[in-house]
């Protein structure tokens, strides 16, 4: 088995490599990165020592390099976490999404046809969904996104879904809750918020921080991504969860015990995603638990554990909260409201 993990550099993506190097002993792991801002080697430092992975530079949207990658590594299974996946930057610009989140997906679906893989793994999201303000999505409930980042990721989705139809491609697709853990770029609430909180910055909760999300840590994601991988139908999506659902104020006061500070770090702004923040986000995963798997992490010890790791791993953090893309983002999207908080 040799595996192509497309965005292995990226948050969930680097917990699926470990994950994988873990279950899959006798299997070989390649990793096809970009390195956007989102993408970091120093993710991996210890898993590119490992004589079994092997690590490519590039983009899954240039079909040279995929095609090059799969013939020359002999690949017979592919997930693909390769994503724009910040909310926020995609209210500002859409069009790097719809590339990689939509024609990246047709790119490896071609070479998927081409090279006869016996599996496709698509990464996707619960926020396909859109919003649901009572009872939970399943996997047949309709895709209907509100945001620019959720409907590239719908694109990329239908993408997926069209091609097992009209090539029997075999593919299946995962659609995950939102998560959180180490090596989680800072720009999203949790990693953004704990490391606005250690230099002693205010927090900008949207609103009144009352929007539920469903959380679930980074090694339980890459867990059931790879149960999904191994245990899955062909042609069937599967939602990946933990029915763990706090309101996002829920989440800060957390943050902000494990961090030593009160509420007058918290600063409530106007929410800059308007009409299309989602509500609530909540799914069953019924059909995933009947495959024989399960979240094992705690909520709340784990993302206390999240915010000791930043705290005590400030060298991988610290160089990206300085580059100068990070803080013209930044600048950009909360200076308004943030004033002289920022
Ligand atoms: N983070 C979440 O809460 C969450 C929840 C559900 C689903 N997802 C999905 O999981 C996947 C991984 O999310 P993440 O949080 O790890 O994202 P991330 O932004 O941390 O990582 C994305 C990775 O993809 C790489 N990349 C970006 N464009 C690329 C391209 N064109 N070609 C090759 N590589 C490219 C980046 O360099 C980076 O390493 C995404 O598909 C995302 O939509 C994320």
């Amino acid at each position: 088995m040799t595996v192509l993990v497309t965005g292995g550099a990226g948050f969930i993506g680097s917990a699926f490599v470990r994950q994988a190097l873990k279950d899959l002993p006798e299997a070989r792991i390649v990793i096809l990165d970009a390195l956007t801002y989102a993408g970091n080697l120093s993710t991996l430092e210890n898993e590119l020592k490992n004589p079994r992975v092997q690590f490519y530079p590039g983009k899954i949207q240039d079909p040279t390099v995929v095609e090059g990658i799969l013939k020359a590594e002999g690949v017979t299974h592919l997930v693909n976490f390769a994503a724009e996946s910040h909310n926020d930057r995609a209210m500002l610009e859409v069009g790097s999404f719809i590339q990689t989140d939509v024609y990246g997906v047709y790119t490896l679906l071609e070479a998927a046809r081409k090279f006869k893989l016996e599996r496709l793994l698509h990464v996707s999201t619960d926020e396909v969904y859109g919003s649901i303000d009572t009872g939970h999505f399943t996997e047949a409930s309709p895709i209907e996104p509100n945001t620019p980042y959720s409907a590239s990721k719908a694109g990329g989705e239908l993408q997926i879904r069209a091609a097992i139809k009209a090539h029997g491609t075999p593919a299946l697709i995962t659609r995950g809750g939102n998560t959180y853990g180490p090596y989680h770029f800072p720009e999203k609430l949790i990693p953004f918020f704990i490391v606005r909180l250690i230099d002693g910055k205010k927090v900008p909760v949207y609103g009144d921080g009352s929007q539920v999300r469903e959380w679930i840590h980074c090694d339980d994601h890459a867990g059931g991504i790879l149960h999904v991988l191994q245990h899955g139908q062909i042609g069937e999506a599967y939602n990946v969860g933990d029915k763990n659902e706090r309101t996002n104020m829920e989440v800060v006061k957390i943050l902000l015990e494990e961090t030593g500070r009160d509420q007058n770090f918290i600063k409530s702004i106007p929410d800059p995603r308007r009409g299309a923040h989602d509500k609530r986000y909540s799914m069953t995963t019924d059909k995933l638990e009947a495959l024989g798997w399960k979240p094992k992490k705690p909520f709340e010890e784990s993302l206390r554990e999240t915010v000791r790791w930043y705290k005590s791993n400030e060298s991988w953090w610290r160089p990206l909260v300085q580059t100068e893309d990070y803080q013209r983002f930044i600048r950009a999207f909360y200076g308004p409201a943030l004033g002289e908080d920022l």
